[in-house]
């Protein structure tokens, strides 16, 4: 049987670590796809070379020409220009939509039946594009943020409190921006709420509030905070890990429930909107949107996000 096929459209930073981390995981064969001629291949070559040290079994190869992507299964985009320091997600719409277009065309057009992950910012307007001019079916078309917000949450809640990080359960909803929503009242540790467990290490409710909203706050800022510290260029580690675990969830129908930038009909009251939400992931793509209800609070930041994120989309005129 042959393999799985991962196109990865963007061999920049985030592409580059895309591609090893397919690789060691032996997702399938991966062809990294840029349009500056000879880094892709360069790249590639240089992690096909570790595969005799690493032991995988995969083709990793380069290429600037589009019908190369031809059967991928999955698509993970990274191209479009990262931000600098100062800059917001948003910032990035102009130059990036140009660009997302001009992929969309070349997936449409190559892997019509691919699922793909969009990881280019500003996130939630790239992916909402993409759909737009590839017509996949939405469940096909999504992105990677939550994951990565999530991740940042969790590892924040587990250096706080001391405990490994795989026991740590956390997310955060809305859109890849300021306005993100990390859900405080589901945040845990096997189950047992994190509030509690800042109440116990600090003696008072306030205090623990007080802890809560700072990691909350960092949540937000995380992708800024990386980016001022580099001074060029942004976070590239994390969201490649993040996207994979999205691709892996897909290939191998593991039906993770991962939160996901989909496109909604109704739920959370949000209709037409791509928004993150927790979604089923299997080998038919986003399965299932799960919905929960959310408290008063909580459904006015997702909303305050949602118009955001409407703001945004509509300012591409699409
Ligand atoms: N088609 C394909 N690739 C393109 C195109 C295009 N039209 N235009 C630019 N690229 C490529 C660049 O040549 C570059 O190699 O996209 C790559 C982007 O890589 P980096 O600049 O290193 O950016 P990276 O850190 O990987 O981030 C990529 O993901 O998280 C987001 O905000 C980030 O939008 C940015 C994207």
């Amino acid at each position: 049987m042959a393999r799985p096929k991962i196109a990865l459209i963007g061999g920049g930073q985030i592409g580059g670590v895309l591609a090893q981390l397919c690789a060691l995981r032996e997702l399938g064969d991966v062809v990294l796809f840029d349009i500056v001629e000879g880094m892709p291949q360069g790249k590639t070559l240089d992690i096909a070379e570790a595969a005799p040290v690493d032991g995988f079994d995969v083709s990793v190869t380069g290429t600037n020409d589009y019908k190369d992507i031809a059967g991928a299964n999955v698509v993970i985009v990274t191209a479009g220009l990262p931000r600098k320091p100062g800059m917001s997600r948003d910032d990035l719409i102009g130059v990036n939509s140009k660009i997302m277009t001009s992929v969309a065309e070349g997936i449409r057009d190559n892997a019509p039946d691919a699922f793909v992950i969009i990881i280019s910012n500003p996130l939630d307007a790239m992916v909402t594009l993409c759909q737009k001019v590839t017509g996949f079916p939405s469940e096909r078309v999504m992105g990677q943020a939550g994951v990565l917000d999530s991740a940042r949450f969790q590892a924040f809640i587990a250096w706080e409190l001391g405990v490994s990080v795989k026991d740590v359960n956390a997310m955060t909803l809305g859109g890849h921006g300021d306005t993100m929503v990390p859900l405080v009242r589901y945040a845990s540790v096997n189950g047992i709420p994190v509030l509690e467990l800042l109440e116990q290490k600090y003696g008072s409710a306030e205090k623990a509030s007080e802890v809560m909203t700072a990691m909350v706050e960092r949540t937000k800022a995380a992708g800024g905070e990386v980016v001022k510290l580099l001074g060029n260029g942004s976070a590239f580690y994390s969201p490649a890990s993040s996207a994979v675990a999205m691709a892996e969830s897909i290939l191998r129908d593991q039906k993770r429930v991962l939160p996901t930038c989909a496109l909604l009909n109704g739920e959370f009251g949000i209709d037409g909107f791509y928004v993150g939400v927790p979604c089923v992931l299997g080998s038919a793509g986003i399965e299932k949107i799960i919905e929960f209800k959310l408290d008063a609070t909580e459904q006015a930041l997702m909303d305050n996000s949602v118009a955001a994120v409407k703001e945004l989309v509509g300012s591409m005129n699409l």
